[in-house]
């Protein structure tokens, strides 16, 4: 598995570490990263492991808020360079990212590996959506500053097999013995079986297409909900990647839309520590487009009736 990723990213099977999930790859990130004393940046709204990684490990968390205004979110670099202090020792990104569907273009990924090279730092990029796109693709973080960058990805993401539970870390080759020591102390290896079976799926996704299909796919899911969500009045922000969108429901709780639409969104508190944008929600549309038309009818029932 460690030569097909190597082939995939154009490094030697040294530079990569499989783990189990994207999951145990920023677990064991964090752990040999960061530790007591230290802290690390993670940009707001965030995917809810990175808090927790970097508790266990000893260190803290200085988050950067995304500007969110009526065309959307963006990277503050301004923002991001003043939460550098003599603490931090890494910045944590993710794109395209869970939950707001944002890529970061070439001008922000050239600015924020300039910034980890001013202040000495390593970079955590966490790319599981790395072929979930929507418009040009994405750059990588690591194509600007290879020498401290470590990607993190997912064969659960890229080839639709989260049950597999294989994720993998590609970095500089002179910490990758320190992370391979890690993680045995973690589950030792992804299983052997599974990693054969990855290894010839990432193989065989590149050369049939898989990922065209796949983004074909969640193109059109992602259409459909969009306009519908657009034609009920809601305020929505269009995803460049992922299968999540951000939405505004303003007035409403998710506990109340569970009930009365019997549709499942996730309320924007789970993605931010504290003070989250009211009224907004994370949407999925890992659903077939039966069920987002479902969803859709359901809502349009809630959001549309006099209260
Ligand atoms: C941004 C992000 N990173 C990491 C993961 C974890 O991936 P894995 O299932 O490979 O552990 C997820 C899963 O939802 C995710 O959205």
């Amino acid at each position: 598995m460690r030569e097909a990723l190597a082939e995939e990213f154009g490094v030697e099977p040294e530079a990569v570490v499989v783990t189990s999930g994207a999951t145990e790859a920023l677990y064991v990130l964090l752990q040999s990263l960061v530790g007591p004393g230290e802290e690390v940046v993670v940009l707001e709204p965030f995917f809810d492991v990175y808090l927790p990684d970097a508790f266990l490990a000893g260190a803290g968390v200085r988050l950067v808020r995304l500007g969110l205004t009526q065309e959307g979110f963006r990277l503050d670099l301004k923002a991001l360079e003043e939460a550098i202090t003599p603490r931090i020792r890494a910045l944590l990104l993710n794109a395209p990212m869970n939950p707001t569907g944002l890529v970061f273009g070439e001008e922000e990924l050239r600015a924020v590996a300039e910034l980890a090279r001013r202040y000495d730092l390593f970079l955590v990029s966490d790319e599981v959506y790395d072929e979930l796109y929507y418009g040009e693709r994405p750059r990588r973080l690591r194509d600007f500053a290879p020498e401290r960058t470590f990607t993190v990805g997912s064969a659960g993401k890229r080839l639709e097999a989260t049950g597999y539970r294989v994720g993998w870390i590609v970095g500089p080759k002179a910490f990758m013995p320190t992370l391979a020591g890690m993680r045995q102390w973690t589950s030792f290896s992804a299983p052997t079986p599974l990693q054969a079976g990855v290894a010839e799926a990432l193989r065989l996704a590149r050369k049939e297409g898989f990922y065209e299909a796949l983004r074909e796919g969640y193109r059109k899911r992602r259409d459909l909900l969009l306009s519908g969500l657009r034609s009920m009045g809601l305020k929505v922000y269009e995803p460049e990647g992922t299968y999540f969108l951000m939405a505004e429901l303003p007035g409403f709780d998710a506990f109340q839309l569970v009930e009365a639409a019997r549709v499942a969104l996730i309320p924007a508190s789970a993605f931010y520590r504290e003070d989250p944008p009211p009224g907004l929600f994370r949407f999925a549309f890992c659903k077939s487009e039966e069920e987002i038309s479902l969803a859709l009818d359901r809502l349009a029932a809630v959001v549309n009736s006099p209260a």
